[in-house]
């Protein structure tokens, strides 16, 4: 449901797990038997590619049956509706739903009147818990441990449901947050998930990791900023902004020329390409956990997520 429900040993085994699983899409036949015979049903109620594949896939690459339902917000009369859906679907007895709504705490709903798993796939401007693991994920690959380093998360924080997850999976992971963007689009409030807010990006040379965020226009009902073109002028992560030992992600879908220009989208440092790849490995890792761990919770085995803080981010491996 959210990144809170998460102790720093359970994302390490999520992320250690979904280790294992690169080996198996490396390879040509990219299929384990963990999960044959149970269903996995998406449930999207807002547009998505990257997240409903990659969960597509995940799920077949564990062998469960895979079943897609897409709902178009405004045509549906909430409340009921999903209720009537839930129950509707339930009668193909999935093991595990994952749902994605424009409604914070859809997730929760979900998963009381259905008997699955449920995961949280997104909801409204809350929470994306998966995006915010493979995005840990995706970060651990290439620099190693976590712990002190320095992320910038920049942007339409306000709507911005994986500002939220990856503030409090970054600092669960001993990192130190600073969220920044114009005023109007970063709620003060944020501080209380223990980061440090900034209204210009006048001190990211400090940062590690940029982390932009997608100017959400479709959840903005009046102008947030004065136009794109002042945005980008004040906010835009370029080739001037962005140093050569910073490393640049995305969660996508990319504004290209608004948060980013296009020189650093497709330069070295961008990670986002790694993000997607990311979303299969970790997204088996969770669906496996739900649903064929057993519960077995053994703590991470030493891959490397207690290793030393490097002092400066290493982008020596950029062919990576
Ligand atoms: C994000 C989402 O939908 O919350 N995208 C994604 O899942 N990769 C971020 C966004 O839409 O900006």
């Amino acid at each position: 449901m959210s990144v809170e429900d998460l102790t720093r040993a359970d994302i390490e085994r999520i992320l250690d797990r979904a280790q294992s699983f690169a080996e198996v899409s490396g390879r040509a036949i990219k299929k384990v038997p963990a999960l044959r015979g149970r269903t996995v049903l998406n449930l999207f109620y807002e547009a998505s590619t990257r997240t409903s594949s990659s969960f597509e896939l995940a799920a077949k690459r564990l062998s469960a049956d895979f079943v897609s339902v897409r709902a178009q917000g405004s045509a549906v009369d909430k409340g009921e509706s999903l209720k009537d859906t839930v129950r509707t679907l339930s009668a193909y007895d999935p093991a595990l739903v994952v749902i994605r709504s424009p409604w914070a705490g859809a997730a929760e709903l979900v998963a009381r009147w259905a008997p699955a798993a449920v995961v949280n796939a997104g909801d409204g401007k809350r929470e994306h818990p998966t995006q915010a693991l493979l995005d840990l994920y995706t970060l651990w690959q290439r620099v190693g441990a976590l712990d002190g380093l320095k992320v910038w998360i920049v942007g339409d924080v306000l709507h911005s449901r994986v500002a939220r997850s990856n503030v409090l999976a970054f600092r669960r992971m001993g990192c130190e947050v600073t969220v920044a963007g114009p005023p109007t689009l970063v709620p003060r409030e944020i501080e209380s998930l223990g980061c440090r807010v900034r209204a210009s990006l006048d001190e990211l040379a400090e940062a590690d990791v940029v982390y932009a965020l997608r100017m959400q226009r479709e959840r903005m009902e009046g102008a947030f900023v004065p136009s794109l073109r002042e945005y980008a002028a004040r906010y835009q992560i370029d080739g001037r902004r962005l140093s050569p030992q910073q490393v640049l992600m995305h969660p996508g879908p990319v504004n290209r020329g608004v948060e980013l220009s296009a020189e650093v989208i497709d330069s070295p440092q961008a990670l986002i390409a790694q993000q997607v790849e990311a979303g299969v490995v970790v997204r088996m890792a969770v669906l496996y956990e739900l649903l064929a761990s057993g519960g077995q919770q053994e703590p991470a085995a030493g891959l490397g997520l207690q290793a030393p803080v490097p002092a400066v981010v290493e982008v020596a491996g950029q062919s990576a």
